[in-house]
C-alpha cells in the first residue's frame, strides 16, 4: 500500500521540493499534504506548483497553546489522512502528546551529526568547537527534542575557511540527497540507518 506522506515546513521548502520530487514511479510514498505554521513560507507556492495541496495553521492565534494549536493541525491533516509526516525545516516544538500519536510515523532532519549539537545554530556551533567534520540527520522524532531513532546520516568536511553561511550550504546540498533516500527505505518499511559516503 502506498504511504501518504504530509511534510510539515515553516520556510523556503528546499528540503520539501526534494521529498515531493522524489515521490514517483515505484516509490512507496505519495505526498498528500504540505502544512506550514507560516503563510509566508516560501514553499507553499513550490508545493503548489507541484499539485500537492497545501494547509496553513498559524501559531500565532493559539497565543502558546500548543496543544490547541496541534488539534488546529490534526484538523488540517485530517482530510489528507496521511501515513507519515516528514519535518522539513517545521520551526515549532511539538508536545509529547502529538509526537506519541505518530510516534514511529514521523521523521526530521537535523543539521548536525545528532546526537552532537542538538537545538539551533548548529553551524556557528560547529565552527566555534574547531570540528573538522559536521553532516546532517534524519531521525524518528521522539518526545525528546532532536532525538530518536537516527535513520540516515551524511557527513560534510569543515574546511578552514568556512563560516556559517558557507557550511550551511554543504550541509543542505546533503540534506537533499540524504532525506529522499531515508524517507523512500522508511516508507518500504526499512529502518535500518543510512550512512552516506560522501
Ligand atoms: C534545514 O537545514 C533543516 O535541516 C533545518 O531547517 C532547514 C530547512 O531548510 N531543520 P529548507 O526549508 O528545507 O530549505
Amino acid at each position: 500500500m502506498t504511504k501518504r506522506v504530509a511534510v510539515f515546513i515553516s520556510g523556503g521548502g528546499s528540503n520539501m521540493v526534494k521529498l515531493l520530487d522524489s515521490m514517483t514511479g515505484d516509490h512507496p510514498a505519495r505526498a498528500c499534504v504540505v502544512l506550514s505554521n507560516n503563510p509566508r513560507a516560501g514553499g507553499l507556492a513550490l508545493a503548489e506548483d507541484r499539485g500537492v495541496p497545501t494547509e496553513i495553521v498559524r501559531h500565532q492565534p493559539f497565543d502558546g497553546d500548543r496543544t490547541a494549536f496541534e488539534h488546529a493541525i490534526l484538523g488540517a491533516l485530517a482530510p489528507h489522512a496521511p501515513d507519515l509526516i516528514c519535518l522539513a525545516g517545521f520551526m515549532r516544538k511539538l508536545t509529547a502528546d502529538f509526537v506519541d500519536l505518530w510516534r514511529g510515523r514521523m521523521l526530521n532532519i537535523h543539521p548536525s551529526l545528532l546526537p552532537k549539537y542538538k537545538g539551533l545554530h548548529t553551524h556557528e556551533r560547529v565552527l566555534a568547537a574547531g570540528d573538522t567534520e559536521h553532516g546532517c540527520t534524519v531521525h524518528e522524532v521522539t518526545p525528546r527534542l532532536d532525538d530518536g531513532p537516527i535513520l540516515g546520516q551524511a557527513r560534510v568536511p569543515v574546511l578552514p575557511q568556512d563560516t556559517a553561511a558557507s557550511l550551511a550550504a554543504r550541509v543542505l546540498r546533503q540534506e537533499h540527497l540524504l532525506y529522499p533516500q531515508v524517507l523512500r527505505r522508511f516508507a518500504g518499511g526499512d529502518h535500518t540507518p543510512l550512512y552516506l559516503k560522501t
